[in-house]
């Protein structure tokens, strides 16, 4: 991750202390480190609302977030340390970390637990999630415990513990405009990436190397990380919907369904392409395909302000409903088929998510009972699918073992939405011709 826009943080620090109340503290600590095995750790990656409200990007880091007069932000994090940054890398340090952090105060994260008493003193209300930090989880009780010792002499304890999920992740729900920004990269240049996957595959090679190509397009491109494991699933792989195995080669005559994205500078892509490994859909390939993508054009459709977040699932499954009848994968009338959720033997998730710092980003769905509507400045997925099970002695012979889902990037717009993700070609002829192009370079 790059370094921090200054100003893009504070004012997302501001924002968030606006609504925490007076004499209010929130502690926020980054992710911890994971042992891989023995002594090789997984590579990090901070915390989303960590890196979020800080931009700083170092692991054994604690950001505190303090209403009233200043101090307003402190961070605790590693000092510098000459012997281990030669074995590990370089650590930005204390001062290091102020300036590229904009922090108030910076303290050696060795004091945290030292410090925590006296940090605790005055504030009234308490905000941090319990439960998701072993390390906190234990010094903060430990912290309040020690301070009530001191009471005798009028100290002040937190009077309630709040969760800060609530204001943070409406917060992150809504893009701000340099967030958009970097969504945008994310989606192009993974939304290339799936494109020139296409060209380049060809029958006989390995699902996994797929995964690594794509993450190779990935990187050239400045995209770091995957947002997620990519699943590159040949055939009936496919409808398995967290396949990850990607372990099996790919056959001439089946599709293959890659539902990858890169992570651009902390923010993910979410892109699912599914096309022939021959280059050429089967008419029930093609068929399927195609009401897939007609349901993914009606839902996208529904994304705009004002809309009830639930409207492109609901007419996702309209389409499918209506289009599986036609087939003759679900008996009529098509109406009949959606009020009892017919559908849900093929097409059993919903047709998106939230999309930020996280694959399945934070932020509610409902508000009260009711589906919360649609504002600009949210991203979000759409992405229909049909899996149609290889044992489904159910349907006819030649349906079975197809999987399919079409997953675009989709931010909400004043006017309406704009799909981040449109650089991957998604209609038949379209990829049809696009993979052609590719037979042909590399004959
Ligand atoms: N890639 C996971 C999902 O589509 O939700
Ligand atoms: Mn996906
Ligand atoms: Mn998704």
């Amino acid at each position: 991750m790059k370094p921090p826009m200054h100003k893009e943080y504070a004012s997302r620090r501001r924002r968030l202390l606006q609504q925490l109340g007076k004499q209010a503290l929130a502690i926020i600590p980054t992710a911890p480190t994971r042992l891989r095995n023995n002594d090789v750790e997984h590579p990090f990656r901070p915390d989303s609302d960590f890196f979020y409200l800080t931009g700083f990007t170092e692991p054994e880091a604690i950001a505190l977030l303090l209403t009233g007069k200043r101090p307003n932000f402190i961070l605790f994090c590693r000092e510098r340390d000459p012997k281990l940054e030669r074995w590990n890398g370089l650590r930005a340090g204390l001062e290091g970390a102020r300036k590229l952090s904009g922090a108030d105060q910076v303290f050696a994260i060795e004091e945290f637990e030292q410090r925590l008493p006296q940090l605790l003193e005055g504030r009234r209300r308490l905000y941090y999630a319990i439960g998701s930090h072993a390390l906190l989880d234990r010094l903060l009780p430990q912290g309040i415990r020690r301070l009530q010792g001191k009471g005798r002499g009028g100290a002040q304890v937190p009077e309630s513990l709040h969760n800060l999920d609530l204001p943070l992740h409406e917060m992150r729900l809504i893009k701000s405009p340099a967030e958009i920004e970097l969504m945008r990269q994310a989606a192009s240049i993974s939304a290339q990436a799936h494109a020139q996957l296409m060209r380049w595959l060809r029958p006989g090679m390995m699902e996994y190397q797929l995964a690594a190509r794509f993450e190779h397009e990935c990187q050239q491109q400045g995209a770091r990380r995957q947002a997620y494991p990519a699943i590159v699933a040949g055939g009936a792989n496919a409808c398995i919907l967290h396949y990850t195995d990607n372990d099996c080669p790919l056959r001439a005559g089946d599709l293959v369904l890659v539902d990858a994205g890169g992570e651009y500078q902390g923010y993910a892509a979410d892109i699912t392409r599914t096309f022939p490994v021959n280059g050429r859909f089967s008419p029930e390939q093609r068929a399927l395909y195609e009401l897939v993508l007609q349901a993914q054009q009606a839902a996208i459709e529904q994304v705009r302000p004002g809309n009830p977040c639930n409207a492109p699932h609901e007419a996702a499954v309209q389409v499918l409903c209506r289009g599986l009848v036609k087939l003759g994968l679900l008996k009529g009338p098509a109406s009949r088929q959606l009020k009892r959720g017919g559908h849900k033997r093929f097409f059993m998730h919903r047709t998106g998510h939230w999309l930020g710092l996280d694959v399945h980003d934070l932020g509610s769905y409902q508000q009260g009972d009711d589906w919360r509507c649609l504002e600009a400045g949210m991203v979000l997925t759409v992405e229909p699918a049909l899996y149609i099970d290889a044992d489904d002695k159910k349907v006819d012979k030649r349906w079975r073992g197809i999987g399919i889902r079409i997953e675009d990037d989709v931010l909400v717009t004043a006017e309406g939405h704009q799909i981040l993700s449109q650089e991957a070609p998604k209609q038949v002829d379209e990829i049809e011709s696009w993979m052609a192009q590719g037979q042909v370079l590399k004959a």
